[in-house]
């Protein structure tokens, strides 16, 4: 049985949807990584603030794999869902489709996994809610995410005291 208080993937699911315009493109007319990169970091956020219910930070990007380019005048699809859920962190899965606007097939173009961290109004770390974990697929999702977030803890650099 799901413990009391913790809440699905599924009720903080976020997607966002931009048209790709000539101010987002470098110089060889594709988008700049960069603007995929922020706007992963927003549908990550939206993610993990409603699972958390609280302000959130980013703490970390790893494997941001940009698989296609996308060009101006695609439709680009940002779908964020939590994977797995620590004490205070979250581990958000990005996946980035893009289509041109006049029609065509989607394609996969890019994928993240971002850790969020749910802070309080002094930025210190809180607990979030537990992942209530619904189907296999959110059981294998939520191993996975473990030893991504055991790997990040053990490679992470530290401040010196
Ligand atoms: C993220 C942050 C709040 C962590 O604070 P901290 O004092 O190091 O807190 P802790 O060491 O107690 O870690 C808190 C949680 O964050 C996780 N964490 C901390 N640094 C992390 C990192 N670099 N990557 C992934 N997770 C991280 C810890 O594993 C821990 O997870 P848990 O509570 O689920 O066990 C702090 O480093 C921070 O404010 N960073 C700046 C965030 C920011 O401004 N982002 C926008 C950049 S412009």
């Amino acid at each position: 049985m799901a413990d009391p208080g913790s809440l699905s993937a599924t009720s903080s699911r976020a997607s966002t949807v931009r048209l790709m315009v000539p101010t987002d493109a470098n110089f060889v007319g594709n988008v700049f990584g960069g603007h995929i990169l922020a706007e992963i970091d927003r549908v990550a956020y939206i993610a993990a603030t409603r699972h958390a219910r609280s302000g959130c930070v980013t703490a970390s990007f790893d494997r941001v794999d940009f698989l296609l380019p996308v060009h101006v005048g695609d439709v680009v699809d940002f779908d964020a869902q939590i994977t797995f859920v620590g004490t205070s962190s979250m581990e958000v899965w990005v996946r980035v489709r893009a289509e041109p606007i006049h029609g065509g097939e989607p394609r996969l173009v890019g994928e993240a996994y971002v850790t969020m961290v749910a802070v309080d109004s002094t930025g210190r770390p809180v607990p979030v809610p537990p992942l209530a974990l619904e189907t296999v697929e959110d059981r294998l999702r939520f191993e996975e995410g473990r030893r991504r977030m055991e790997e990040r803890r053990r490679t992470r650099h530290r401040q010196p005291p």
